[in-house]
């Protein structure tokens, strides 16, 4: 087990997307190579000059990149979000099953190829890169894993097979806002670390955001949570409105005011409606979507799909966190994010009642 500097690690990421883990990666000083398979989140991740690998992760394996030392993975999850398709879902018993066998050594790709998405299978694959590290007797140092919160048992089932494997392994499902993003957005992560059982989640930093809870109320231990318009500095206040929500007055659901934080940022951020008051309504830009996902402003989205490639990526701001928990490097984030991150603050509005 390496120690926890940066220049120990060399990171392999599957299903890399545009980049939102190697953007934390890369904030860390970490080199990163990523595996994805899409023209479009290639074409960005080209821009941003993020070492890619175009291709399918099932044809790709530990032996492929023997310099990496820590395995970092967000498989798709259309099919085990609430808004996606329900197959991942409904066939979690089978996908469980699935990872017992792969974990007894038994070859299933076929099966997993047949499956009637074949997207629900594919959260398996950084299990199979793992257990093949370790056949090789080269096994990560560390893996860290993230996924929608439907995908906690799976990581958990996962956490077993790598515990019997020689990694101490912790699971939890993370709320973004948390850790400073100005997005309510709830991820299973799964953090592995070989030969130790010290490991642990990376601990909040802001407080939790509860609807009709002020920013300044909570616990007095953590920051407020930031909300979108210290982010996306319009100048004056705004309210999104999308389809999302349940509960409450039909009339306020999928409201959110500037002075709160984002929904979950999803593929359908760029039809979301920024309504300004007296008749104005826009939607965001790209570099707007970006920074609720806390990427920088000039990060050079790129090819079409863009609204996708920003709603499926991880919030970089929240990776910096898992990773730096992961390899325990005790990063002073605060000052880091003092130093690097743009100078958000409490009055999104200077001046403005909103
Ligand atoms: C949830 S996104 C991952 C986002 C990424 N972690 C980030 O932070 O930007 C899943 C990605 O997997 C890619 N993908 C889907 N199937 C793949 C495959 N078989 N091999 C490689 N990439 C794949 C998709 O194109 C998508 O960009």
């Amino acid at each position: 087990m390496t120690s926890g500097t940066t220049s120990d690690y060399r990171i392999i990421d599957l299903f890399a997307g545009p980049g939102g883990l190697d953007v934390a990666a890369r904030w860390l000083g970490i080199p990163t190579a990523g595996i994805e398979i899409d023209d479009q989140a290639c074409a960005t991740r080209k821009a941003a000059g993020l070492e890619t690998w175009q291709g399918d992760v099932r044809d790709f394996g530990p032996k492929d990149f023997p310099d990496a030392n820590v395995l970092v993975g967000g498989p798709p999850c259309q099919t085990y979000t609430v808004a996606g398709s329900g197959t991942g879902r409904h066939n979690l018993d089978k996908v469980l099953d699935f990872a017992r066998r792969m974990a007894a050594g038994e070859n299933i790709r076929r099966e997993l190829d047949e499956m009637p998405d074949v997207r629900t299978g594919l959260v398996l694959e950084p299990l199979r890169w793992a257990l093949d590290a370790v056949d090789l007797e080269r096994p990560y140092d560390v893996i860290v894993l993230e996924q929608v919160p439907a995908v906690i048992q799976i990581w958990e089932a996962m956490a077993k097979i790598l515990r019997a494997n020689g990694y101490g392994v912790a699971t939890g499902v993370l709320h973004t806002e948390q850790f400073g993003v100005p997005q309510t957005r709830r991820r299973a992560v799964l953090i592995a670390r070989w030969n130790t059982t010290e490991v642990a989640l990376p601990q909040p930093t802001h407080r939790l955001y509860r609807k009709g809870v002020a920013q300044t109320e909570g616990d007095a231990m953590l920051k407020p949570w930031v909300s979108m318009g210290e982010v996306v500095r319009r100048g004056r206040p705004f309210t999104v409105i999308s389809n999302y929500g349940t509960g409450g007055d039909p009339k306020e659901r999928g409201k959110r005011r500037h002075t709160t934080p984002s929904a979950t940022v999803t593929g359908k951020i760029s039809r979301n409606r920024v309504d300004e008051g007296d008749g104005g309504c826009s939607r965001f830009t790209d570099p707007e979507a970006g920074l609720l996902q806390t990427f920088p402003a000039d990060f050079p989205w790129n090819g079409t799909g863009i609204a996708q490639q920003i709603g499926n990526a991880v919030p970089p701001l929240f990776a910096l966190h898992v990773l730096d928990a992961a390899l325990q490097l005790d990063t002073d984030l605060d000052a880091w994010s003092a130093a690097n991150l743009p100078p958000w603050n409490a009055d999104p509005l200077p001046g403005v009642t909103s």
